[in-house]
């Protein structure tokens, strides 16, 4: 089983040049059936969900030309299944993005119910209720999802909850619908106006997106495209944290540095030095960090997604901080993980009170997900010794070459996944 074997201690220095954002790139592939004409994506992320994605996509007979690492070709003309496989939504939770995307074109879809995950039940009643305001009859049988309509027509709808994938969704749908659809308390976040911004240079009409009032006029077809995926949010303010943890002078390239505001002042606020560029941030962290308070919010809230990196660079940083997590409901499985390297970190209800240690100490832990597993590579490059970090595919699932990133911003990691490696590792970095 690959793990990642870390020597902590060095500071990360250098540039890191960020990828497409993977969870704008799995809405986005989702659109790009709606068309019977070629639609060229660039700046995928070479990652295992957007792969599932594209695997869903060829599985229901969409046409899928991989020209390079970071960019496909889809044609959706070819479709002839409207049903998703279990398999794809079992392994990625965003392949229900096809739900509204067949059910937009094709008037039908059927596509398994997702699970719950490891970081809460996620629920998809918005979803449903979006379809069902436009017209769809929804039926949940035997762990499916159908949707099917004589006609989608334009309505106005209220999330009663901000959420990233029921407003995308929704607005998959809508956007080939009769008439005008109002989405209210929509998500605003970047990947949101990344997926608008799709839709309409496919001939869609969708505006507002970003804000939270998106207004979409339905259109008959949609048409080729070619269209770049905005870089990730999230594997930046990632790396600006590892360098903060590691009092490291790092610089993030290739971001769009007003996606990264929240998580930039979190960083100004413990005592790190910030200098925008145009498509560049740089973190210096070159003074003790200190304590502070973090809920996350929808955007432009401070993001869920960096939950967890957050308290790793708390959990040593001077004085007492708190976490409130107020997205979802089981976003602290790492704490005990984090424990076993010293941090004092106790949970209650949604609120993590953490107390701020002098170090942490290497161990071997384990990826509880995606986001806490890349906070623990995190903790692992900040610690004095060796971290070895279990089930690193969840890590992989969202982060490009993450072992490769760090060793040249000067990280001793290794992705490895015999006994023998880790013992070579070891004892080239004694
Ligand atoms: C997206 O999940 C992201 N995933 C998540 O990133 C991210 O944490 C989340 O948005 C919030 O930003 C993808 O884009 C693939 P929501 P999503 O719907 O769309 C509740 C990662 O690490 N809710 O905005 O599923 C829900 O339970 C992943 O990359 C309902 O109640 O999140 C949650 O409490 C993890 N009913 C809140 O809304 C619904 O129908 C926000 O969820 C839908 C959601």
């Amino acid at each position: 089983m690959e793990q990642y074997i870390i020597k902590g201690g060095n500071p990360l220095v250098g540039e890191v040049e960020i990828g497409g954002a993977k969870n704008a790139a799995l809405a986005i592939l989702a659109t790009a059936i709606m068309s019977d004409e070629t639609v060229t994506i660039e700046n995928l992320p070479d990652v295992c969900d957007i792969n599932v994605m594209l695997d869903a996509i060829a599985g229901i007979g969409g046409k899928v030309d991989r020209i390079d690492a970071h960019t496909v070709k889809i044609n959706g003309s070819m479709i002839c299944d409207l049903s998703v496989d279990y398999e794809y939504i079992k392994k990625i939770r965003a392949s229900y993005y096809l739900l509204g995307a067949l059910l937009g074109k094709y008037k039908r879809a059927e596509v398994a119910l997702p699970g719950g995950c490891d970081i809460g039940s996620r629920p998809i009643d918005l979803h449903l209720k979006g379809f069902r305001a436009l017209g769809a009859n929804v039926d949940i049988r035997y762990g499916l999802i159908s949707a099917n309509a004589e006609r989608l027509r334009g309505t106005h709808i209220y999330l009663d909850k901000v959420s990233v994938g029921a407003t995308i969704n929704i607005m998959m749908a809508a956007a080939m619908a009769e008439g005008k659809t109002t989405i209210e308390n929509a998500a605003k976040e970047p990947h949101v106006v990344d997926v608008a911004n799709c839709l309409n240079s496919m001939g869609a009409n969708i505006r507002g997106a970003g804000t939270d009032v998106i207004r979409i006029s339905g259109v008959e077809r949609l048409h080729k495209t070619e269209y770049s995926i905005i870089p990730d949010q999230i594997e930046a303010g990632t790396f600006m944290f590892a360098a903060a943890a590691t009092r490291g002078d790092v610089t993030v390239k290739n971001v769009i540095p007003k996606h990264l505001e929240a998580t930039t002042a979190k960083l100004l606020e413990i005592g790190c030095e910030i200098e925008e560029l145009d498509d560049a941030v740089r973190v210096v962290a070159s003074k003790p960090l200190h304590h502070t308070q973090v809920t996350t919010l929808p955007y432009p809230g401070f993001p869920t997604d960096m939950q967890p990196q957050m308290s790793v660079l708390l959990g040593i940083a001077e004085g007492t901080s708190t976490v409130t997590e107020s997205i979802f409901e089981n976003r602290f499985k790492y704490v005990d993980e984090l424990a076993r390297m010293g941090a004092s970190i106790k949970v209650e209800s949604n609120i993590a009170i953490v107390t701020g240690a002098e170090k942490y100490t290497g161990a071997r832990v384990s990826a509880p997900d995606l986001r806490a597993g890349a906070a623990l590579v995190i903790a692992g490059l900040a610690a004095e010794g060796i971290t070895v970090v279990d089930d690193i595919y969840y890590i992989e699932r969202g982060y490009e070459e993450f072992d490769r990133k760090l060793a040249l911003l000067g990280a001793q990691i290794e992705r490895v996944s015999t006994e023998k490696e880790i013992l070579k590792f070891k004892l080239k970095v004694s």
